[in-house]
């Protein structure tokens, strides 16, 4: 079953082919540059890119792979939650080419497609906890099987992604800043006491990331030797000298290890209430982040659990994810009619499938 993923939800342009859940090309372009100048994605210019880039790549894509579209088996898309305008780009084109070519329609749930993404390197296994933490969701959820999720978690206010970006925004590092923070991160231990663990004190699985970026606020406040006085990449962080250096690492370091154990309480407490799980899927952007990498493969070994992370690639958007997860979909009997419409996010992505029967095994 040869399956077309778009995706289009935010601030990357991407498309892949996936074969019987098998990569067979991807394209991607990013336009993380042109919003770095405007310190978050800005939404009209994200979809104007996307409809500039969107058929190119898709060109590029099926010359390079030597795939004719008369042979797609379906057309997934990324259906929300991401900006509306962008989704509508690659919503319009999918059903475009799944008229064009009479070949089915998959919306796929960005965050789910996420989650499933490590599928493409090694086979998932279910029943799993999943945590998504990207730029724009925390969510942990059951993963009952890949196209079976229940939330148990999210966040109440800012993603863990934002939190990384907007301290990083604080200390004037451009947009996506997490990496950043990362990078300097490894450079000092951190001060455990520096930064609260937000919102742990209470029984839920939720998440509220807003009591951390205020206590990163202050603390730059009462320290303004921390900020950058221009917008500073790699190069600037190369010409710091070392004490500045090493008293803006710690700061990096205490606040990532506040992010990375609140994320493994929350973690550890949903696996108490979840009856037995096979594995611990990990993804979104911020699972490209060292401490929370750490911080899992520590939750995953203490609980005897496999744990799933994505390569790096695999952890920011991408077209392969969207491909894959179509892949599962459509595997199971799923697909959409042209009324698919697309899910702006802060709504509930719905489970608005037509059925038909499943592919044989
Ligand atoms: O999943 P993603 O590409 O976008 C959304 O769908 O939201 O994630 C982007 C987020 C940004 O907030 C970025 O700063 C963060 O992932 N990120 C990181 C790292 N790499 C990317 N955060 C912390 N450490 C990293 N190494
Ligand atoms: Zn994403």
């Amino acid at each position: 079953m040869l399956i077309l993923g778009i995706e289009t939800s935010c601030d990357e342009t991407a498309v892949a082919l996936v074969e019987d859940g098998c990569l067979l090309g991807q394209k991607l372009a990013t336009q993380v540059d042109t919003h770095a100048l405007f310190g978050g994605v800005v939404p009209e210019i994200a979809s104007r890119e996307h409809l500039r880039v969107l058929p190119r790549l898709y060109k590029e894509l099926l010359r390079e792979t030597g795939v004719a579209a008369e042979n797609l088996d379906g057309v997934a898309v990324a259906r929300g939650p991401g900006l509306l305008g962008s989704l509508l780009v690659g919503v319009s084109f999918a059903k475009g080419l799944s008229l064009a070519f009479d070949t089915n329609l998959i919306g796929v749930n960005h965050l789910w497609a996420h989650l499933l993404a490590p599928g493409l390197e090694g086979g998932l296994r279910f029943p799993a906890l999943g945590l998504l933490v990207s730029g724009g969701h925390t969510h942990i959820y059951l993963i009952s099987s890949p196209t079976e999720f229940e939330l148990l978690g999210r966040t109440l206010d800012d993603a863990a992604g934002e939190a990384f970006d907007k301290t990083a925004k604080m200390l004037n590092f451009p947009y996506p800043g997490g990496r950043f923070i990362d990078d300097l991160a490894q450079e000092a231990e951190p001060d455990t006491e520096l930064f609260p663990r937000p919102y742990i004190d209470n029984p839920t699985l939720d998440f509220s990331f807003s009591g951390l970026k205020t206590a990163v606020a202050n603390h730059v406040a009462a320290h303004p030797e921390l900020v950058f006085e221009t917008m500073a990449g790699s190069e600037a962080v190369e010409k710091l000298p070392a004490e500045r250096r090493k008293a803006l690492a710690k700061v990096c370091a205490s606040f990532n290890w506040s992010v990375a154990d609140t994320l493994r309480i929350k973690v550890e407490r949903a696996l108490k209430r979840v009856d037995h799980v096979e594995s611990l899927i990990v993804a979104g952007g911020v699972a490209a982040n060292t401490g929370v990498r750490a911080a899992m493969a520590g939750v995953a070994e203490a609980n005897g659990l496999r744990l799933t992370l994505p390569g790096l690639s695999l952890c920011t958007d991408n077209g392969a994810m969207i491909a894959y997860a179509g892949w599962q979909l459509a595997k199971a009997g799923f697909r959409h009619g042209l009324d698919l419409e697309a899910i702006p996010r802060g709504r509930i992505v719905p489970l608005d499938w037509e059925r038909v029967a499943p592919a044989p095994r």
